[in-house]
């Protein structure tokens, strides 16, 4: 079988201490992290991954089954830090709640933040759920004085790109990923 080479960026921000936390728009919520919702996250990561670009890099992004492996082992690494990790929730009444949005964030083994996984769902992309995740989850490693977050991202993904220069991640480094298939694949960022 041939290989699938993906370039992909490693960005890096450094983060200021007076940083403060950006208001989530109306209706939204933002949820905090707490072992049983662990499954709520792998879902939303799916439904934000399945039909994008990240899937074809890391097919288990792709795959419900692949999605709560992958949420699983974040949550096992030893950095895991759920000061960093948020779900967004929309919905008046628990009839109306749908999940969002999610993120995860570890500290890596240089003791930098690591954002590991940011999704929107589709139907709400758009109106700055993606900012308030990445966000809190740089509040999250601020907490833990930590100075410096950094993350993976594919450079054709261009939405995702943008997002994080807005917000002030710069290039650090390129790296080449080859897809592998879901079987055999251990992690995703
Ligand atoms: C990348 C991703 C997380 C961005 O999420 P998002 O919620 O759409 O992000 P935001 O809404 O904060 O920002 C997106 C755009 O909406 C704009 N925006 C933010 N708030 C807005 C508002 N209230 N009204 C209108 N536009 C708004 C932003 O300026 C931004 O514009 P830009 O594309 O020109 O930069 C989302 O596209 C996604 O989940 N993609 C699939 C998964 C993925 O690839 N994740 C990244 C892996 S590295």
């Amino acid at each position: 079988m041939e290989s699938t080479y993906f370039k992909r960026f490693r960005m890096e921000v450094d983060i200021v201490a007076a940083r403060s936390a950006i208001g989530i728009p109306d209706g939204y919520r933002l949820v905090p992290w707490n072992d049983s919702l662990l499954e709520i996250h792998a879902r939303t990561k799916h439904r934000s991954f399945r039909d994008e670009i990240d899937s074809m890099v890391f097919p288990c992004l792709g795959d419900a089954e692949g999605c709560r492996r992958l949420m699983q082992e974040i949550r096992l690494k030893p950095g895991f830090l759920a000061d960093a990790t948020w779900l967004i929730s929309w919905g008046h009444s628990p009839e109306e709640l749908q999940w969002c949005g999610t993120i995860q964030g570890i500290t890596d083994r240089s003791g930098m933040g690591s954002i590991q996984n940011i999704g929107v769902v589709p139907g709400h992309r758009g109106r700055g759920l993606g900012t308030v995740l990445i966000e809190r989850a740089i509040l999250g490693f601020l907490a833990h004085g930590m100075r410096k977050a950094s993350l993976e991202v594919t450079a054709d993904n261009q939405a995702a790109v943008r997002l994080y220069r807005r917000l002030g991640f710069r290039k650090y480094s390129t790296v080449y990923k080859v897809s592998e298939p879901v079987s055999s694949e251990p992690a995703c960022l």
